[in-house]
């Protein structure tokens, strides 16, 4: 498909043309509407750039590490169009401290560091000359910047050297660089990082497998990739091959478990492969980051980077790993143009993880996670109440909306169900057939939810109008709670589960509960679908024939102690305290803290952890606690 100097298909354009030109006809007074194929199409509310002027099309990036300071410092320098015509180049920025701007040709430039709002951080404009082609910023970081986790020796698994990494989606990436921090610009990247020489740098590039001894470290991303895919960690990190294109980054200890739970890591890129195409980005290598990371995993291109949780012994909690995987088609090369879309990134990519999961599994294996999405979905929108506009896949969060509060079980859960049953509706091959077509289509492009329903109408309902009433497009994107035409779903393996459930509350014992074939998913669904309230002899009971409270297993321990919370199993409270104290992944700490804040009495045990733990927390993670604790009132 062609593609305008903004990258969006002129498909698209011409649909918006036919459309404002047929609704000017209709009224003949109405002024005419002409969408010139260079102007914005898509608004980002979430970044003061100025990409319908200029882009940035490449970034060469020189930073020094200093673990002392707390700082990156050196040079970000910007390459632009010079053809542009622009006169100025506005980039996002948070807490940076800026030294100077020049240009290419070492001459100073006119810069304003504009005053700025607590959500979107400061404008840097710069006053272009004609023909500037490069930019250059010299800056550097400050050691609050929210996207940076600066880590103490003990806070990682070797206990002797700092650790340091970046998360930059959605919008963290200026906290570490100048840049357009909006998805819809994309550039290729290159960058020169010093570190101690005792440590190894990664980024979401190619990569060092092994230190050098001046700790200087080059990267190359030749790929035009979205800021919020900009990523660097820094650590005694070493690195093992498992299979072909794939392999494991670790501290040296953790690196021989991971890599044999990550074994099937090449297999599932094959299997991705033959469901929507050629794998686009080289290699596909997973770092295991320290525990605070407050992520489960990041789709960090060519280098995922992924919480130590989910290393269970059993390969059981690798969903994670297919759905990052998954994101190196829907989400790095179709990309949701702003922050309101992001469904257009996770609820394909969940439909995608668990396809890769059927792949590798079976069927019954898939829908297991299907049914925890459904549960999922169902007590998000209990919580968010069903006639939030959160719950809609299209949101309308401002400019003055940190773009946090509209993540939640939604876009990843409900899109997933919007996607599947349109392929209940079609058939899969149909539907396969249509997404292969879409990932070409707006390869290496941005894409909101109004261009993919147009694209949708065009390739798949095709003026069907069965189909368009089947697929109720608009009770998904654009109304609350869920959709009358949600696909059902059945797991046999979780009715086995539920049935055993009810023969112990009618009274038989826990260790006659048939489970000895149970996974992991349906330890999960058994936690979770347990009676409510509990006794503390049931508890007692259920605890001491499966060791609940000890389980190795992250999420089923995690399901455990929201169970031990709502039930005051206190017996569970050592555990619980020392896993909100041992990890820092806000999937796990926003509903536990929840759950203790709920009862004055949890509350104050609940501040007393928080207190102590608050400083080993990434700043993402503190924020969402903070305000579940109501910690700025203090
Ligand atoms: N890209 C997301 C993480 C993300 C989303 C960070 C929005 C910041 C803003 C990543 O792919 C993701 O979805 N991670 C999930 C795991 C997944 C299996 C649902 C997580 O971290 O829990
Ligand atoms: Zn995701």
């Amino acid at each position: 498909m062609k593609t305008s100097p903004v990258g969006i298909p002129f498909e698209l354009i011409l649909v918006s043309l036919v459309v404002a030109l047929s609704s000017a006809c209709d009224k003949p007074h109405q002024e005419e509407v002409i969408i010139a194929p260079e102007a914005p199409v898509f608004a980002d509310p979430h970044s003061f750039a100025n990409p319908e002027e200029v882009s940035i099309t490449h970034l060469a990036l020189d930073l020094e590490v200093d673990f002392g300071a707390r700082s990156l410092s050196g040079r970000a320098s910007l390459h632009i169009d010079p053809s542009s015509g622009a006169d100025q180049l506005t980039l996002d920025t948070e807490s940076l401290k800026i030294r100077s701007v020049t240009f290419g040709n070492g001459e100073p430039a006119r810069y304003t560091l504009k005053p700025g709002t607590p959500a979107l951080g400061q404008p840097l404009v710069i006053d272009l000359t004609p023909g500037v082609q490069i930019v250059h910023v010299d800056y550097s970081t400050s050691p609050s910047a929210r996207a940076l986790q600066w880590l103490e020796p003990r806070q990682t698994a070797g206990g002797l050297q700092p650790f340091l990494f970046t998360q930059s989606q959605p919008i963290l990436a200026r906290t570490w660089i100048p840049c357009q921090d909006t998805p819809q610009v994309r550039m290729t990247y290159e960058a020169i990082v010093r570190v101690p020489p005792e440590l190894l740098a990664v980024m979401s590039a190619e990569n060092p497998t092994e230190k050098n001894s001046e700790g200087i470290y080059h990267f190359r991303m030749d790929q035009p990739i979205p800021s919020y895919l900009l990523a660097l960690a820094v650590g005694d990190l070493a690195f093992e091959g498992v299979g072909e294109r794939t392999g494991v980054y670790a501290e040296p200890s953790v690196l021989g478990p991971a890599a044999a739970e990550l074994s099937s890591m090449n297999q599932m890129l094959i299997s991705a492969e033959e469901i929507y195409g050629a794998y686009r980005w080289d290699r596909f290598d997973v770092l295991i980051l320290p525990p605070s990371f407050p992520f489960g995993g990041m789709e960090n291109p060519r280098l995922t980077f992924a919480t130590p949780t989910i290393l269970a012994g059993d390969g059981s909690l690798l969903s994670l790993i297919a759905h990052e995987l998954a994101h190196s088609w829907s989400g790095n090369l179709v990309t949701n143009s702003s922050w309101n879309d992001l469904w257009i990134n996770e609820g394909f990519t969940v439909y995608f993880e668990r396809r890769i999961m059927e792949a590798i599994h079976d069927k019954a294996y898939a829908e297991m996670l299907a049914q925890l999405g459904m549960e999922d979905l169902q007590a998000t929108v209990a919580e968010l109440g069903e006639n939030n506009p959160l719950t809609h896949l299209r949101l309308h969060l401002t400019s003055d909306q940190d773009p946090d509060e509209g993540f939640s079980d939604i876009p990843y859960e409900k899109g997933y169900f919007f996607l599947r049953a349109m392929e209940e509706a079609v058939g899969r091959e149909r539907f396969d057939e249509f997404l292969l077509n879409y990932f070409d289509a707006f390869t290496f492009q941005s894409l909101d939810t109004s261009g993919f329903v147009a694209y949708l109408r065009q390739h798949l309902v095709a003026g069907d109008e069965s189909l368009e009433a089947a697929f109720q497009i608009d009770s998904w994107t654009d109304a609350p709670g869920i959709p009358a035409n949600i696909p059902s779903v059945s797991s046999t393996a979780f009715q086995d589960v539920r049935d055993e459930i009810g023969s112990w509350s009618d009274g038989m014992p826990a260790d006659q509960i048939e489970s000895k074939d149970w996974n992991t998913h349906q330890w999960i669904h058994f936690v979770r679908q347990l009676p409510d309230p509990m006794s503390q002899d049931q508890m007692a009971q259920l605890d001491s024939v499966f060791h609940f409270s000890e389980s190795g297993n992250s999420e089923i321990l995690h399901a455990w102690l929201l169970q031990a919370i709502k039930n005051d199993y206190s017996p569970a409270f050592p555990n619980l305290e020392r896993f909100l104290t041992s990890m820092g992944r806000r999937k796990f700490l926003a509903p536990l803290y929840t759950a203790l804040a709920a009862t004055e009495e949890g509350k104050k045990r609940a501040l007393t952890i928080y207190r102590a733990a608050r400083p080993t927390y990434h700043p993402v993670a503190v924020g969402t606690v903070d305000e579940v604790l109501g910690w700025n009132e203090q």
